[in-house]
């Protein structure tokens, strides 16, 4: 279960980092529409999520801390 976070947290982070560079691409030619300057919240929604779930992860017990590594 970790791992799937972890892994989610990885890879969407991949892709909030794809709406920040689309949203300096869009600003290169003037305002861009809105859903391109609110498409990075979304992901970073879920980042703050699934990055809280991995901080509190240690805390949670011995073994959950141990196993998610790799
Ligand atoms: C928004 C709130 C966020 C919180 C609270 C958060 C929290 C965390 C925590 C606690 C870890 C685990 C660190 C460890 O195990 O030592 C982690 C890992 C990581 N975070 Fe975040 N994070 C956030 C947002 C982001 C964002 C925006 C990005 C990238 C765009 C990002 C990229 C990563 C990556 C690449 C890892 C390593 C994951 C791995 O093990 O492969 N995080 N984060």
């Amino acid at each position: 279960m970790s791992r799937i976070i972890r892994q989610s947290h990885r890879w969407i982070g991949i892709l909030f980092i794809g709406t920040v560079i689309a949203n300096f691409i869009a600003m290169a030619f003037g305002e861009p529409p809105a859903t391109i300057t609110y498409a990075p919240l979304f992901p970073l929604v879920l980042m703050m999520l699934s990055g809280l779930y991995l901080f509190a992860l240690p805390y949670l017990g011995k073994q959950k801390a141990r196993g998610s590594d790799e």
